[in-house]
């Protein structure tokens, strides 16, 4: 449609950063959308209306968001109804037994106009009249709450905030739309992005799995693709376990799994994370059911496994020195969450954080408080958590950074006290990474056993192919119990 293509034309003579010829402001004229269709209607027994639609189906109009079928007159006939064909069909373009059918039922003919305008139009058919030859309408975007995530390409760049405009117009719930820039190479797993159309409010909440997350898209990783990933793992898991999630990213393992009813120690090394993750356990009443850490995730294993070069001894020296010098440090009842001064996010982790004892789940404080929506950093250590002697006791790990978690798995090696550890089983890790279609499962595996300094048992690692992230990779999860000779490494 030519006036519909000269509405969007834009002007390139603007250079971006980038070098590319970008586009001056544009607009959308929606009135350039009007279109009168002029068709053929047959005038048919408001009693027949089915039947005749069979019958003509393949000639009748067929476009998005409008009826064939439609009122005979105004006011309407009850008797009788219009149907009508598609623009360019005649009496002489339909096959001799329509045109047989239209003699015998004795159907009237009559000529019939339809305007159509921007509301009847889906966003795919405004883009493809807007949109320059060669350059196609954005096949897919992911939605995470109010906000619509693409990632354009090159062709597509000029006309972002077309696209953009003819998106937040035809899907009302969306608000704000961001074009991904460049590709994700900071260790938070954060990707730079644009706002190309709506409001600059990047702070959104979804539901998952029935569980509430609120997060900043442009501080934090999240992928509403993994959903299904999130819940089959989450499966696995049993009511009463204890679940360490050494990349917990805004909580999608942790959360759920809290709420079937596991203890959740959970650790993100970016604080934007660990300040949504905070928030997202409270938001879910979840008690102190996830207890929130921000540290890297190697330093997370060996502190709550008590491995002697970890961290845990010294936490414990300063632990017993504030308990020695009283006078000088708040009471616990000024560090309570309700104490005057003490951040949301700190108050979800020390509220959250009541057991010293190991591996046992603390019991549950469900809380009933306004879920406060300050911000403000998490401690990298929830202040009221001692890491026991000898460790916490846990049945299942998870590691999803997928681009390097395999190489966290070093951190296993010696980590774990033979004392404290005799007679239970040992966790079941879950790590998650990449596959490239040059490497086979088993190399995969045994890139895992480098990285552990050990093997597993004989067939005890499980590979789950969770997503093709790329034509030539995939995203697995190799889940697998820490082998004894790996776990107690140099210990025995
Ligand atoms: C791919 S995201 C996964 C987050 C979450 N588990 C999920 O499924 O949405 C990886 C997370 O690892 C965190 N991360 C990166 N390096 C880390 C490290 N050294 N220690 C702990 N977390 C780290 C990032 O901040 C990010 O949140």
């Amino acid at each position: 449609m030519s006036s519909a293509r000269a509405a969007a034309a834009v002007d390139t003579t603007e250079a971006s950063s980038s070098g590319r010829k970008d586009a001056a402001p544009e607009s959308l004229d929606r009135e350039a959308f009007k279109e009168v269709l002029n068709l053929l209607a047959l005038r048919v027994p408001a009693r027949q209306c089915a039947d005749m639609m069979k019958a003509f189906r393949g000639f009748t109009l067929d476009r998005p968001r409008l009826k064939c079928i439609v009122n005979d007159g105004d006011p309407p006939r009850k008797d009788s109804k219009l149907l009508l064909l598609e623009e360019g069909i005649t009496l002489e373009s339909l096959t001799p037994e329509l045109r047989g059918r239209v003699e015998t039922d004795k159907l009237e003919v009559h000529p019939h106009q339809v305007t159509l305008d921007y509301s009847m139009l889906s966003a795919d058919a405004v883009l493809k009249k807007l949109l320059p030859e060669g350059v196609d309408a954005p096949s897919s975007f992911e939605t995470i709450g109010h906000i619509a995530h693409l990632n354009l390409r090159d062709e597509q760049l000029p006309y972002r905030h077309l696209i953009a405009q003819v998106l937040l117009d035809k899907n009302p719930h969306l608000k704000t739309i961001v074009n991904k820039v460049g590709s994700i190479e900071n260790e938070f797993r954060v990707f730079n992005m644009d706002v190309i159309g709506g409001e600059q409010r990047l702070e959104t909440e979804v539901t998952q799995h029935g569980a509430r997350f609120k997060l900043d898209f442009s501080q934090v990783y999240w992928n509403s693709r993994l959903e299904s990933e999130h819940l089959r793992l989450v499966g696995t898991m049993e009511r009463g376990q204890v679940l360490v999630d050494m990349m917990a990213g805004i909580g999608p393992f942790a959360v759920p799994a809290a709420q079937k009813g596991l203890t959740v120690y959970a650790n993100d090394l970016n604080p934007r994370s660990t300040h949504y993750l905070a928030l997202n356990a409270r938001l879910n009443r979840l008690g102190d059911g996830v207890r929130v850490f921000n540290m890297d995730g190697r330093a997370f294993l060996r502190l709550l496994c008590d491995t002697p070069s970890g961290p845990a001894e010294d936490i414990r020296r300063q632990r017993q020195q504030l308990e020695r010098k009283p006078a000088e440090v708040p009471s616990q009842q000024e560090r309570s969450p309700s104490a005057a001064g003490a951040t949301a996010p700190q108050a979800a982790t020390e509220g959250a954080v009541a057991s010293s004892a190991v591996g046992q789940p603390a019991k549950r404080q469900r809380t009933k408080e306004k879920v406060s929506e300050a911000q403000g950093p998490v401690p990298p250590i929830p202040e009221s958590f001692t890491p026991p002697i000898g460790g916490i006791i846990f049945d299942h790990v998870v590691m999803n950074l997928p681009a390097s978690a395999i190489e966290f798995l070093d951190a296993f090696n010696g980590a774990f006290d033979p004392a404290a550890w005799a007679h239970r089983p040992l966790p079941t890790v879950h790590c998650y990474t990449f596959k490239r279609t040059n490497e086979t499962e088993a190399d995969i595996v045994a890139k895992a056993e480098g990285y552990l300094g050990g093997v597993m048992e004989a067939g005890g690692c499980t590979v789950h192919t969770v997503r093709d992230v790329a034509p030539n990779k995939l995203m697995l999860c190799l889940s697998f119990r820490v082998p004894k000779v790996v776990a107690f490494n140099g210990r025995l």
